[in-house]
């Protein structure tokens, strides 16, 4: 097995990025690339072009079709980001523990040396169905922590993930991320691209820009993940002896209130704003039924993607600034395993929205 760690090592490092058009997987194909890997980069569908990538397209759900796409490729180092949203936790532990399963064992034989499988707070606060609901951890959330006693398609792809490093001689790493903000169009959770919506469409229709969540997220502690943070943490952990075969959470490194935060928001985007009162204000229905005006504003202002539902995750931004619970995640372990990576969540913000700005996402 080759470790990749060594002299020679850089120059024959080969990635494969699973789920490459997605929030974190995009990130990583950036990442990658501006250090030189050799990128292959899986989805079903291609993202853009770039030097050093190479797309391979495949249903994760065949494995038929994972093993024909990767029969004459030899990634040394994995990044499996991919993640297909379905109604009920057992259907999430079926599909997404399936296309890991299928994955790793078309990579049979093939010299890998290291696996990373990104996850997210969901190991502590429990599945979308018993979503913050149980009895959790206390915060700050630390990796050490047991599994919750519920069903949970995160722990199913740890254990294909830990079943298949035993079997193949792989070592592996589990990213932990909370809300991760960064650049996708069309994914199913996208915070960044859901607030720069929401204020887009605020500001045209002269209304407040509205906190639409719960009075503990106003008021609270919390934190959040830069998806190129993410990442650098992943890249990290794939080369690092110290990182090998260990959890851990990411998140940027500071912590804020919302009540803070969200004015800072709504001057990027030169919008009046409201904050919590009294009841949360869900965006699923106060921006319900607004495609048309999305589609208006996209023509008038010349932007590239005149549908409302690529734009904007509506239900997921609302779960998460919805929650009745504190959640802060501890960075102890990333530290002293030597990840000093860093971002000031504001910084994070408007470098985002700068940059949907610079691609004609928002006007
Ligand atoms: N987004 C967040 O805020 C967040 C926060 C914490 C944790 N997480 C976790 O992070 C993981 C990744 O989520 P994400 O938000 O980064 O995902 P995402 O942005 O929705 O991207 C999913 C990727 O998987 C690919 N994909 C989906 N189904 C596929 C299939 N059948 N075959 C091949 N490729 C497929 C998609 O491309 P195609 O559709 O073109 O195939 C896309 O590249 C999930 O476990 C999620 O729960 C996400």
């Amino acid at each position: 097995m080759t470790n990749g760690n060594g002299p020679a090592g850089q120059a024959q490092r080969t990635a494969l990025v699973v789920g490459a058009t997605g929030i974190a997987g995009s990130a990583l194909v950036e990442r990658l690339t501006s250090e030189g890997w050799a990128v292959l980069a899986l989805s079903r569908r291609p993202g853009p072009e770039r030097d050093g990538v190479r797309w391979l397209s495949a249903d994760l759900t065949s494995a038929d079709a994972v093993s024909a796409a990767l029969a004459d490729e030899r990634p040394t180092h994995v990044f499996f980001t991919a993640w297909s949203r379905q109604d009920t936790e057992e259907a999430n532990i079926e599909v997404n523990a399936g296309m890991l399963r299928d994955l790793l064992l078309a990579l049979r034989g093939k010299d890998v040396a290291h696996v990373a499988l990104m996850t997210g707070l969901k190991h502590y606060l429990g599945p979308f169905e018993a979503y913050a609901a149980g009895q959790m951890p206390d915060t700050p959330f630390h990796e050490e922590e047991p599994r919750l006693p519920v069903r949970n398609f995160y722990y199913a792809q740890e254990d294909e993930l830990f079943a298949a490093a035993a079997e193949q001689g792989f070592t592996w790493s589990v990213h932990r991320a909370h809300t991760v903000i960064g650049h996708a169009v069309g994914n199913a959770m996208n915070m960044g691209l859901t607030l720069a919506t929401q204020a887009t469409l605020c500001r045209e229709a002269g209304e407040p820009f509205v906190f639409p969540g719960s009075e503990t997220q106003w008021n609270g502690l919390t934190d959040m993940t830069d998806a190129g943070l993410l990442a650098e943490h992943m890249v990290w952990a794939a080369t690092a002896p110290a990182a090998a075969d260990e959890a851990f959470n990411i998140v940027n490194g500071d912590v804020f209130r919302w009540r803070w935060m969200w004015p800072r928001l709504a001057a990027y985007f030169g919008v009046e704003w409201e904050g919590y009162s009294g009841a949360p204000r869900p965006l699923e229905q106060a921006m319900a039924g607004r495609d048309g005006q999305w589609a208006a504003l996209a023509e008038r202002h010349g932007l590239v993607e005149p549908r409302l539902d690529r734009m904007a995750s509506w239900w997921h931004t609302d779960g998460d600034l919805g929650r009745d619970i504190e959640v802060v995640t501890d960075m102890g372990k990333s530290r002293a395993a030597g990840f000093t990576g860093y971002r000031r969540t504001p910084d994070a913000f408007t470098t985002l929205f700068d940059r949907y700005r610079a691609e004609h996402l928002i006007p």
